[in-house]
């Protein structure tokens, strides 16, 4: 008998963590769902009964780093070993350059480089011991340049962004893969506040062409690739006074 590949996902509650273990649970993954709600995580797991194939799930806080080793080997503990881990959490914040919001660029530098970089530690580590696996964090267009007022955003996620480069490079003659997908704007509350949402796809679509790259094993790629792949070679050459409106 083949059993389907265990798959572990970091902010499960909410979003695209959420969106991804539907469309995981769908095509026979088991799950391993973490996140820092109880209660938000059972109501998830309630509502993946019928569909997944197993279902555990963990509380898991990425900002408290020394437990995420722990959890993950539990969680691995209980379905036989992980296959997939998506280093998915992620926190977004407008933040003004010289405005007194130290806080919430550190709290983004604890969640989205700190807690991803110690997420995606455990888990290569736990890849080595068991022989194998596959990495996928979760950066963004916006790693691309210095978007204003979101400075500190596009900062952490070009820092994941090179660290997922390095651990690919570094780990290229073992049995491990390492996946990064950079998406533009898929709807969840991290980007509702924005003003211009471009090339905006729903959660269910953008998750679904996710879970599709993840299983072809991709090295890197824009979500959606269409248009983002052109737009990215753009922005990337966008004058400063274009960039200052976005
Ligand atoms: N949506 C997009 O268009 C887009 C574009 C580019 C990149 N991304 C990236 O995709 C990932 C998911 O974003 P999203 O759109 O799904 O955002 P979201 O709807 O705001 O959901 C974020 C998830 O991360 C969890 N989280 C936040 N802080 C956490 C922490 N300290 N420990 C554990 N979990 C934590 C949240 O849990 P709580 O419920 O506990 O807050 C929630 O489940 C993020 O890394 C984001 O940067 C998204």
């Amino acid at each position: 008998m083949t059993t389907s590949k265990a798959v572990l996902i970091t902010g499960a509650t909410r979003g695209l963590g959420n969106n991804l273990a539907h469309q995981f649970a769908r095509r026979g993954y088991r799950l391993a769902l973490t996140g820092r709600s109880r209660e938000d995580l059972d109501r998830l797991a309630a509502e993946l009964a019928a569909s997944a194939a197993e279902v555990v799930v963990e509380v898991l806080d990425v900002t408290a780093f020394d437990t995420i080793g722990p959890v993950m080997q539990a969680c691995a503990r209980q379905l036989g070993g992980l296959d997939i881990v998506v280093v998915n959490a992620g926190v977004a914040f407008t933040t003004p350059a010289g405005k007194g919001h130290f806080d919430l660029i550190r709290q983004t530098i604890d969640v989205n480089l700190s807690g991803a970089i110690a997420t995606a530690e455990a888990a290569v580590e736990l890849f080595r011991q068991q022989g194998g696996g596959h990495l996928v964090g979760i950066s963004s267009v916006a790693a691309l340049r210095g978007f204003p007022r979101n400075g500190i955003y596009s900062a952490t996620k070009a820092g994941l962004s090179r660290y997922l480069e390095a651990v690919r490079i570094e780990t290229r003659r073992e049995p491990i893969v390492v996946t990064e997908l950079a998406p533009g704007y898929i709807d969840t509350e991290l980007n509702r506040s924005l003003p211009n949402r471009p090339f905006l796809v729903t959660a269910e679509k953008g998750t679904q062409i996710m879970v599709e790259l993840i299983e072809k094993q991709v090295h890197f790629r824009y979500v959606p690739p269409w248009p983002w792949t052109l737009v990215a070679q753009l922005l990337k050459h966008l004058p400063d006074s274009l960039l200052a409106k976005m």
